[in-house]
């Protein structure tokens, strides 16, 4: 963190008191700790919109018994490489699979990749969670 810096802000009692409840309930330690929480990710969703780079995870189920299924994902991520950092495979049970995917790279790279596994036929169910890369 760099040096700190302190600024008062004018809000609406309503509107403070709605806010503190709210960070009550989510056990922040401060005011300060929310409001640089809601600035980083205004900043993250900003840096998403304009293409920038970001890291996140995939987070996906699917069939293990689609056998060609388990090729097109290799196939896909083999096209993703320069984005892929990583990638685990669970055995979740007999005829399931998890599967973790760390990515880092530009935002619409991110969402191709996300969306050509999601739309699979096998893929259960998938979820991109981005954050930041810096
Ligand atoms: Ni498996």
């Amino acid at each position: 963190m760099g040096d700190l810096y302190r600024f008062g802000i004018s809000l609406d009692r309503e509107l403070i008191d709605s806010f503190d409840r709210h960070i009550a309930a989510q056990h922040y330690q401060s005011r300060s700790e929310a409001i640089r929480d809601l600035i980083r990710e205004e900043l993250l969703r900003k840096t998403t919109a304009e293409g920038g780079t970001v890291a996140g995870a995939i987070v996906m189920t699917y069939d293990h018994h689609k056998r060609e299924l388990v090729n097109t994902l290799i196939d896909i991520q083999h096209d993703f490489h320069e984005i892929i950092i990583s990638t685990q495979h669970v055995h979740l049970d007999h005829g399931n699979c998890l599967e973790v995917i760390a990515v880092k790279g530009s935002a619409p790279e991110i969402e191709k990749l996300s969306t050509a596994l999601k739309v699979l036929v096998g893929v259960k169910h998938l979820n991109l969670c981005v954050s930041t890369s810096d």
